[in-house]
């Protein structure tokens, strides 16, 4: 197994550190090779993503990455340069999101019920890949411009996706988020496609709500998800959402999957690089950890994937969730746990 790691900026190299002790354990003959990509490499150098670089990263199997982003570099360099090149180049389209409330875990929610859904995520369109531009920069009539981009394909992909993952759960349940009540043209192309895609599944139940809607059914409500197939950019805000309702960011792990499987996918925690925690040793790394779990889930390796989950279930039902401390020494415990093969139901 041979496996890139990007620890990147800020709290990436802490949570990738501890992620990687848990690795270790279970897949001891990984072939493991640290890029530096991120903020300091930048400063240094002015190189973002090189095309040796890319070229290289192409030659794995999977990718690790922790986190891009810093306060020291204009926003959307790296988040646009590093990492989101990353996931278009490597045809990232399936971008996968489970949220699921563990046994043990808090949630913000006063009365929580069952909560395992899992977002899929479109990865490569959407406004993050549309042109747009600054008209008149620097006078009172500034004119700035994003198109959210939306093609037939792209839709149907990340759909058909949805659907087949939606089949292979027990509620068989997928929710389209959208916001066709406004953006009708991408919106009627959503749509068509979900509507058109359901009729090769009879065993999936079908919903619909806008975005603005799901935002208050996932607080009051998220027992209702199952499987939420939804563009890139409300994918983005609904998983920030998701991951606080089930115990919070630091626990959300997330695919970035070219599912053809022509280019490595690469997966990481939904959040980033948590500059106002950063260099404290406070981050949990929980979400680094189950990020590895969907890795080896990708490649073939279950059963490896599901000694880290139930290691890190037994840990999240034992911890001491108010403890500052609560995070301190994760990596290590984890390893002990998935070594001595922990069991939970
Ligand atoms: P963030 O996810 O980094 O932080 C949001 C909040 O969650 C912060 O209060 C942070 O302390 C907390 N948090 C995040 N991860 C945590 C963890 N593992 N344990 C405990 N607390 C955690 O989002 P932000 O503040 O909006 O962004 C910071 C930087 O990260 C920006 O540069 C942004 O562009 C970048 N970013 C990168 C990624 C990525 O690399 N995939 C994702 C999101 C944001
Ligand atoms: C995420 C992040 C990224 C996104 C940013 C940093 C480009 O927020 O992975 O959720 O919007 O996809
Ligand atoms: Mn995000």
């Amino acid at each position: 197994m041979r496996l890139a790691v990007i620890p990147g900026d800020g709290i990436g190299p802490e949570v990738i550190a501890e992620a990687l002790k848990v690795l270790g354990e279970v897949v001891p003959a990984a072939e493991i090779t640290r890029y530096d990509l991120g903020a300091a490499r930048w400063h240094a150098t002015g190189e973002l993503l090189p095309e040796s670089v890319l070229g290289e990263l192409r030659q794995h199997d999977a990718i690790l990455l922790g986190a891009v982003g810093d306060p020291s570099v204009p926003s959307g360099i790296l988040e646009r340069g590093l990492l989101l090149r990353l996931r278009f180049e490597l045809d990232h389209h399936v971008n996968l999101r489970p949220a699921r409330l563990y046994p043990g875990v808090r949630s913000p929610l006063a009365d929580p019920p069952e909560i395992d859904m899992v977002v899929v995520r479109e990865g490569t369109e959407g406004p993050y890949a549309g042109n747009g531009g600054l008209l008149r920069k620097d006078t009172p009539h500034e004119i700035a411009t994003e198109v959210s981009l939306n093609t037939s394909f792209g839709v149907e992909r990340v759909v058909r996706d949805a659907f087949a993952r939606a089949s292979n759960r027990q509620r068989r349940h997928l929710t389209l988020v959208h916001k066709t009540n406004v953006l009708t043209h991408a919106g009627s192309l959503w749509s068509r496609v979900v509507e058109e895609v359901s009729l090769q599944h009879p065993d999936v139940t079908v919903a619909y709500q806008h975005v603005d809607a799901a935002t208050i059914h996932m607080v009051t409500d998220p027992g209702r998800y199952d499987v939420i197939v939804t563009d890139n950019l409300f994918g983005d805000i609904l998983t920030d959402l998701a991951a606080a309702v089930t115990g919070g960011i630091g626990l959300a792990a997330s695919g970035n999957m070219d599912v053809t499987r022509r280019n490595p996918s690469m997966f990481e925690p939904v959040h980033g690089s948590a500059p106002d925690i950063a260099g404290q040793g406070i981050a949990d790394p929980t979400a680094a950890v189950l990020s590895v779990a969907l890795l080896l889930d990708h490649l073939g390796e279950h059963e490896s994937a599901r000694r880290i989950e139930a290691s890190v279930a037994f840990d999240l039902a034992t911890r001491d969730h108010q403890s500052p401390g609560a995070t301190y020494g994760i990596g290590d415990r984890l390893a002990a746990l998935v070594s001595s093969n922990v069991r939970t139901g």
